[in-house]
């Protein structure tokens, strides 16, 4: 099932890459854009998994829902974000990625995202460890907030969140650099192969946090969410890091510093 993961991913990047630049944008909301490549790889992702598992049931970010398989729920279930960092790729700015899990009876068992510029493919399966083009990932051995690089997103309604630029301000005074990418499960894999020490963000679906969360949890880092409390997919605070800073991440995220 990995494998298959991974060659779907594979060929709906390599989609994405053929459509860069040309893609037709259209809003979904006021700075919610769907390109027509994300539905070109959603579609893609869809056809290869009722051809070959056509009793799984599918949780997709543009056609939703479909769980019941004949009439019956599946235990198995998809989780697809098509095109993660659609306002990044509408501009042909070079940071995007197709990001696949897959769920068995409410268990993450495998986690892949993958980004078709840099060509590289992350990939998890529960128990198995974690792999960047084949190779053992970790997450970092960063233990203080002050040393650490993270990462955070904005959700599409920003400006009527005012908590985002603060949260944002406080971590720029307490780790050593913050990056906001417009990718969250880049975002997520970059915390598993230790590129980023933390991520935090609220506001996520479960398309963009499914396949990073395996990531993690196999490259020995944390997820969680802002009570650390274990995640849920299915809620939006999503907290990772590679553990030794995700105490203090915590912190400002309750207190400010
Ligand atoms: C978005 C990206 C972005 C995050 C947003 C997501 P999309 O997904 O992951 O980094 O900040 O919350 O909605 O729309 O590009 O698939
Ligand atoms: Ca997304
Ligand atoms: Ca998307």
């Amino acid at each position: 099932m990995l494998n298959f993961a991974i060659d779907m991913a594979r060929e709906a990047g390599g989609l994405l890459m053929q459509k860069l630049g040309a893609a037709k944008v259209s809003n979904k909301g006021d700075i919610d854009l769907v390109t027509e490549a994300d539905l070109a790889s959603e579609n893609l992702i869809i056809d290869r998994i009722r051809s070959y598992h056509p009793q799984h049931g599918i949780l997709a970010e543009e056609s939703g829902e479909a769980v019941l398989v004949g009439g019956k729920r599946s235990e198995w279930k998809w989780i697809i974000d098509p095109l993660d960092g659609t306002t990044n790729y509408a501009h042909a700015y070079p940071c995007f990625c197709v990001s696949i899990a897959l769920e068995r009876e409410g268990v993450l068992e495998i986690g892949v995202v993958y980004d078709p510029v840099r060509d590289e493919m992350f990939a998890a399966e529960r128990g198995r460890g974690a792999t960047l083009n084949g190779r053992q990932i970790r997450v970092s051995d960063v233990e203080e907030l002050r040393d650490a690089m993270v990462c955070t997103g904005f959700p599409y309604n920003v400006r009527e969140r005012p908590d985002f630029t603060r949260d944002f301000a406080n971590f720029t005074m307490a780790a050593q650099a913050v990056r906001r990418d417009g990718s969250a499960a880049l975002d997520l894999a970059y915390v598993a192969c230790g590129r980023f020490d933390g991520f935090w963000e609220d506001g996520l679906s479960p398309w963009d946090t499914a396949a990073g969360v395996v990531l993690i949890e196999e490259a020995r880092g944390k997820v969680s969410n802002f009570d650390d409390e274990p995640l849920s997919i299915y809620t939006k605070k999503v907290l990772a890091s590679n553990g030794l800073v995700h105490g203090a991440m915590l912190r400002v995220l309750k207190h400010g510093s």
